[in-house]
Formats: structure tokens, sequence, C-alpha cells
């Protein structure tokens, strides 16, 4: 797929794996929105705000999420290729600790929402704006890159 001039989405682009990969994208010469929860990744792209688009959202809510995709739009125009799902929380617990206590059911729900049905989330929304958009001429329309992340809890 041709990278160069096209735009991605990379979620949890602020830290971590989402920051590599947007920052390989860039180094193709894409144009990257990177949205994260915390403004904390922003100052890593400074000085590139010409193909960069740093927004400040929750993959777990639709209409934050529906804003960046308008605002990418806005900057970059309706040419989105690719969504890189790495916005996410690491969770480890036991199912039943040492006393007999379970683990807590909030924290597990709170770890399928963010991981889980925040990625799902952020796909519905990008792939609705995907099939809108022409094919490029090669062929590939886009790509998601869907991660689903595992609770371990053993
Ligand atoms: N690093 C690894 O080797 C590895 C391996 C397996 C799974 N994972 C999982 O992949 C994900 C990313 O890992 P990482 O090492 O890059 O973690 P990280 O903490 O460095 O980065 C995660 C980013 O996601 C953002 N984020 C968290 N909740 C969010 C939300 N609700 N909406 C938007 N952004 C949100 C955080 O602010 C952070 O910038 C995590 O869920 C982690 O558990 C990581």
């Amino acid at each position: 797929m041709q990278i160069k001039g096209n735009t991605f989405i990379v979620t949890g682009g602020g830290s971590g794996l989402g920051l590599s990969a947007a920052r390989e994208l860039l180094r193709l010469e894409a144009n990257v929105v990177v949205i994260d929860l915390k403004d904390d990744g922003k100052s890593f792209f400074k000085g590139q705000e010409k193909n960069v688009l740093f927004v400040q959202a929750n993959v777990t809510s639709e209409e934050e999420i529906s804003k960046a995709i308008q605002q990418a739009i806005d900057k970059f125009g309706g040419n989105i290729r690719g969504v890189v799902n790495c916005g996410g929380i690491f969770s480890v617990g036991k199912i039943v600790d040492q006393n007999g206590k379970p683990l807590d059911l909030e924290s597990f729900k709170f770890t399928i929402n963010v991981n889980l049905v925040g990625t799902f989330n952020v796909c519905r929304l990008v792939a609705a704006q995907m099939v809108k958009q022409k094919p490029l001429e090669e062929g590939n329309a886009s790509f998601i890159i869907y991660k689903i992340f595992r609770p371990i809890y053993d």
C-alpha cells in the first residue's frame, strides 16, 4: 500500500507501541492522526504539525472518536487509509487472591471496555469513513490493525 501522502490513525499514539507506529508512519511520509487519552505525548511530535494531528480523545467514546475523525478529514482530506489500535491499558490480576477474595468485577469490566469495546468502537467508526472513500489506484482500499488485548488473570 502507498503510505506516502495518505492518512493513518494511531490510537494510543502518545506512548509505547502507538508512538513507535506513528513515528514509523511519519518516516514513511504519511499524515498521522494520533489519538490518545492524555496529551503528554503531544510534545514528541513538535515541529511535525504539518503531517501530524494530535487529538485528545477516549477510544470508548463514540462522540470523541467521531469528532477526531472529522478533524482528520478537515486537516488532511478524506483519505484515511488505515488505523492502528494501540490505545489501551495493561491489567493483571488473579481471579481469586490468596485470601479467597475474587477479582474485582469493576476493574475487569473497565479493562474490557477500554481494550476490547474501545478498539471495536474506533474500528467501526473509521471503517464507516473508509467505505465512503475512493479505492486507491493500486486497488487496496484501506487497512485496520485490530488488536485485542487479553487481560491476564492467572
Ligand atoms: N508493550 C508490549 O509489549 C505489549 C504487549 C502486549 C499487549 N500490550 C498492550 O498494548 C497496549 C499498548 O501498550 P503500550 O506498551 O504501548 O502501552 P502504553 O501505556 O505505553 O501506551 C498506551 C497508550 O494508550 C493510551 N490510552 C489508554 N487508555 C486510552 C483510552 N481510553 N483512549 C485513548 N487512549 C488511551 C495511553 O494514554 C497511552 O498513551 C496496552 O493495552 C498493553 O497492555 C502491550
